[in-house]
């Protein structure tokens, strides 16, 4: 018998408390050795939860699971960073294996919970902390075997691509769409990391970090995110059939990676545009297959436990590799410089007369600019990353409210 112990009992932690007891005949005959839920680490133990469930197994102490020398497999699923951590390095260091849906700590401590993995001969396995249920590390690992990858590219975050589809479609505000994709379990418990682009870094931190055998820091990458779009913007890209997505992309040459996260700007008709609501899209271009792309759930409650279910047979049945990323020391971010395109930039503004000198000072860079009523419009001329940021921070001394995004 394999017993589990379960870290979190929230949208995640209830989607595998569902699946590995709604499903259990289905999963136990898909696995060489019969499994079960030994204890779940709660904040609350008396929380109303909105499942038919044993209580006596729920714990708020944490020893009731790493100490206890019964549990095989610790599935992390608080989120957070520090105390998550603590949790996976202790449970990794007294012969657990772990499987977390964590990418906050997995993109900050991959390398290190990687080697105490190893060295304690048990698996360290976080499918689910990219792209919620597509298997993308699993098929990374694959590619990799036969090909070098040369970029990774795609929609990796469920909430912010929920809010973009549905304000297009539906016309709705910012702030009611994201109170929807709360209500749904698709975004952070606080959603900033969501809207601002670094849920996304974090993502392609770690998938960069697999597939480019370096040690990539989320912090490092080129970070930009949704919180300022308005549906006045959205009604401009529809004008020029166009349809904005947060994206992340990263690239190798000659070891020096490019990395970014933004808003990009898609023909309304592209494969890209039609990726709508929590759905994700992972493009990876390697040298021998080519492109490989993948589409499915990003977030959520029963896409993202599938992921962490699927690890945890993985690792019963031994089905983990013992993946050692042997780090590359001439690899390094870098950001190419010499890739020059056309940025949308929005400001609106609260006072009138700021409006023409905004607009002096964009037109050095761009011949495209519209004003209506408190908002200029304005298409760049095709320009690279440093130029594209020293734009940016000079309209900030003329308006509080920019949104820009990248034309592909
Ligand atoms: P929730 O906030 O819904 O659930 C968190 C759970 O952890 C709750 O059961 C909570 O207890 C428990 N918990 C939190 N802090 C502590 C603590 N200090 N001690 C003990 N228990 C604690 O989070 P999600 O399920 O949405 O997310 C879990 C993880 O999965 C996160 O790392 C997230 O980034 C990741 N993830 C989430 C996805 C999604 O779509 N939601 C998709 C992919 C990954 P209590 O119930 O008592 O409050
Ligand atoms: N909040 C994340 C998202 C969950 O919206 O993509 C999946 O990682």
């Amino acid at each position: 018998m394999i017993k589990i112990g379960l870290l979190g009992l929230g949208t995640v932690g209830t989607g595998v408390y569902e699946i590995l007891t709604n499903k259990y005949d289905i999963v136990n005959n898909s696995v060489k050795e019969e499994l079960s839920i030994e204890k779940i680490l709660v904040n609350n133990i008396n929380k109303k939860r909105n499942i038919n469930m044993d209580t006596s197994i729920l714990t708020n102490n944490i020893n009731d699971i790493l100490d206890n020398n019964d549990i095989d497999i610790v599935v992390e699923l608080i989120g957070g960073v520090d105390l998550a951590y603590k949790y996976i390095k202790r449970a990794l260091s007294s012969g657990k294996h772990v499987v977390t849906a964590n990418k906050a700590v997995v993109a900050k401590h991959m390398i290190e919970l990687h080697t105490v993995a190893k060295n304690n001969n048990v698996g360290f396995l976080y499918e689910a902390s990219v792209a919620g249920g597509i298997p993308i590390i699993k098929s990374l690992k694959e590619l990799m075997k036969i090909n070098k990858i040369h970029s990774i590219s795609g929609i990796i975050n469920g909430t912010s691509n929920y809010i973009l589809s549905s304000m297009e479609q539906e016309n709705v505000s910012f702030k009611e769409i994201l109170k929807r994709a709360q209500d749904l379990g698709y975004a952070e418990s606080d959603p900033t990391d969501d809207i601002d682009g670094y849920d996304m870094a974090r993502k392609i931190a770690i998938l960069s970090s697999l597939a480019y055998k370096v040690e990539l820091k989320d912090s490092d990458i080129k970070t930009s995110g949704i919180r300022n779009i308005k549906i006045n913007d959205i009604n401009f890209f529809r004008k020029m059939k166009l349809s904005v997505k947060l994206f992340a992309s990263s690239n190798i040459k000659n070891n020096a990676i490019t990395a970014v996260v933004e808003p990009v700007l898609v023909p309304t008709n592209s494969v890209i545009a039609q990726v709508n609501s929590n759905l994700n899209i992972v493009d990876i271009e390697c040298d021998i297959l080519g492109k490989y792309q993948l589409i499915g759930q990003g977030a959520g409650k029963d896409p993202t436990a599938n992921a962490v279910v699927s690890d945890i047979l993985d690792i019963i049945n031994k089905e983990y590799e013992d993946f050692e990323i042997t780090l590359n020391e001439e690899v390094a971010l870098t950001n190419d410089i010499n890739e020059f395109k056309n940025y949308y930039i929005r400001c609106s503004f609260d006072d009138q007369s700021k409006i023409e000198k905004c607009k002096d000072f964009l037109s050095s860079m761009s011949q495209d600019i519209e004003v209506k009523e408190n908002d200029l419009f304005c298409i760049t001329n095709k320009i690279n990353i440093d130029s594209k940021d020293d734009l940016l921070l000079g309209c900030t001394k003329f308006s509080k409210n920019i949104f820009y995004a990248r034309m592909q």
